[in-house]
């Protein structure tokens, strides 16, 4: 589960005194299992609700649980231990451009560490569900950006995570290609094994996934959540 009570996170300007309100006393309980859009106009939050989850940030103030782990209080020798649970497909998240589709998979278990054997398995599989074993000995350069994006997805999926968090994963896309994507990424998620957590800025590529939970930023605030919205909380 993903707890985040009365998170506050302000970021310093270097050059001023000068600070800046990011997130502003968010409270957002995530159950596992849980598929959620995050959405919000630029600046509103949302990166920095990511880099609060990959604990590439810490919060200003507030509590942030992810399930057993206390963000505020993590020691840093946990930290990758911590981070080996969480999928991250981020929009600027390139990759290799001298790997192939594949190495750029196999690299993602190899810096855990995991055993040549277990990677000559699992990549294999991972790229024949995202559809893309046809490109496997390609370059980035060479395929499509739906390609390359489900290439970024298989990465992010090749450890299994118990969390898979997608930031902007249709920027750029084709229409048909964003609706790919997206398809995938809730099927992801749709078993109940995984938490899958997608930034977007398409509101209305969302549209057509209705029983989906949408978590709504404005301004570092949460202004609209479905799941309460429906029980009659405020939205
Ligand atoms: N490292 C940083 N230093 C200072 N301010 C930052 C930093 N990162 C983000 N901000 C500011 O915090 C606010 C929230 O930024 P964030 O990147 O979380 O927004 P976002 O919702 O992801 O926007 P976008 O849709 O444009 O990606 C913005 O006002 C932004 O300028
Ligand atoms: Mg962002």
């Amino acid at each position: 589960m993903i707890e985040f009570k009365h998170v506050t996170k302000t970021y310093r300007s270097t050059t001023r005194e000068t600070t800046v309100t990011a997130l502003n006393d968010i409270n957002l309980k995530i159950d596992d299992g849980e598929v959620v859009f995050l959405v919000g106009s630029n600046g509103a939050g949302k990166s920095t609700l990511m880099r609060l989850l990959t604990r590439m940030e810490t919060p200003t103030s507030g509590s942030l649980i992810v399930n057993k782990y206390d963000l505020r209080k993590i020691r840093k020798r946990k930290i990758p231990e911590y981070r080996s649970q969480i999928g991250m497909d981020f929009q600027d998240f390139k990759l290799f451009p001298k790997y192939t589709v594949y190495e750029n998979v196999a690299f993602a278990m190899r810096v855990l560490g995991k055993s040549s054997k277990a990677i000559k398995t699992t990549v294999p599989l991972v790229l024949s569900m995202l559809d893309i074993s046809a490109r496997a000995n390609h370059f980035p350069m060479e395929i499509s950006g739906g390609e390359q994006q489900r290439t970024a997805l298989a990465r992010a999926l090749v450890n299994n995570p118990k969390i898979l968090i997608a930031d902007e994963p249709t920027a750029n896309l084709s229409p048909s290609m964003s609706r790919e994507v997206m398809d995938l990424l809730v099927s992801l998620g749709e078993n109940g094994k995984r938490t899958v957590l997608i930034i977007t800025h398409d509101v209305k590529l969302i549209q057509n996934y209705k029983n989906i939970r949408v978590v709504k930023f404005e301004h570092g605030k949460i202004v609209y959540d479905s799941k309460n919205a429906e029980a009659g909380a405020d939205a």
